[in-house]
């Protein structure tokens, strides 16, 4: 239905507590991009919460189709979002007779200007003052909100977060890579950052070209220190960052490696993931 038609009761748990999950699902020449593994994800969110998945996976795979087929243009974004229903406003979890509400969109999905990719991103650093499940993914995202806008305060595009102002986590809705001498170095896939699918690929890709890479914690020093930087997202595929709050970052410009695995993003994207589920 159109958007403007589609409506929830204001008593709906995603209203009143933010008490739900969703996933976002790039979907390219109308091909939803490793669909399986964002239904994986979308599992582990909603056992992180408690909330039982309303449909199978074959059911989720012939709803996001459906969806896919009624909207355009051939590239899209597709957003699923799952509360644990409607009920009277009370923390503890409703009966099980209250049913999950569940709202799906698509979005056109656009990619990052080439201006943004030949300048690299601007962005800032803050204290991941988040809570403790970052691996779930949340519709809770007041933090994130509160930490992205520190960077569009600042004319940034976004805003690297570090816990105990110490070690990096990942961006307000983007996981984060760092290169140090040829090397490519990731955050660890722990409760504290959210498991990207994007960051599975770019990893990938990654091994696939023989370059070397190590996932560890990365000290804030280190990241300061870093010769490229990049983050990257279902939505923001991969973008590289060449300012740090007030330091650049290498010569200021997108390094070699960080250039090597968006061009190698953009060929898979147009070669593999426009023609076949992968
Ligand atoms: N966000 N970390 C956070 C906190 C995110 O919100 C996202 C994605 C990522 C990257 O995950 P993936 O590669 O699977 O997109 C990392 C989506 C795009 C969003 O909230 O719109």
């Amino acid at each position: 239905m159109p958007i403007e038609h589609a409506q929830i009761s204001v008593l709906d748990r995603g209203f009143i507590f933010g008490d739900g999950v969703y996933e976002v699902i790039p979907v390219y020449s109308r091909h939803a991009f490793r669909l399986q593994e964002h239904l994986e994800r979308l599992q582990h969110s909603l056992d992180g919460v408690r909330i039982p998945n309303p449909y199978t996976n074959n059911a989720w795979i012939s709803i996001l189709q459906e969806l896919i087929k009624r909207n355009s243009p051939d590239d899209q974004s597709l957003y699923i979002h799952i509360t644990r229903g409607i009920a009277q406003r009370d923390l503890a979890f409703p009966d099980s007779s209250v049913s999950p509400t569940v709202f799906l969109m698509s979005c056109p999905l656009t990619s990052p200007s080439q201006e943004l990719l030949k300048i690299g991103a601007h962005a800032i650093t803050a204290i991941d003052n988040r809570w403790l499940r970052c691996d779930i993914k949340s519709i809770s995202l007041l933090p994130n909100v509160l930490l992205r806008q520190l960077a569009a305060d600042a004319d940034r595009t976004e805003t690297l977060l570090f816990r105990e102002d110490t070690f990096l986590t990942e961006g307000t809705a983007s996981n984060i890579f760092m290169v140090k001498n040829d090397v490519l170095l990731a955050p660890p896939k722990d409760h504290l950052m959210l498991p990207g699918i994007t960051y599975d690929v770019v990893l990938e890709l990654a091994r696939s070209q023989n370059i070397p890479y190590q996932i560890r914690r990365i000290r804030k020093d280190e990241v300061f220190s870093a010769d490229e930087l990049l983050m990257c997202s279902s939505t923001k595929e991969v973008i590289p960052i060449t300012k740090l709050d007030n330091q650049t970052i290498g010569n200021g410009f997108p390094g070699p490696v960080v250039n090597k695995l968006r061009l190698l993003y953009q060929s898979y994207k147009n070669e593999t993931m426009r023609s076949s589920e992968c």
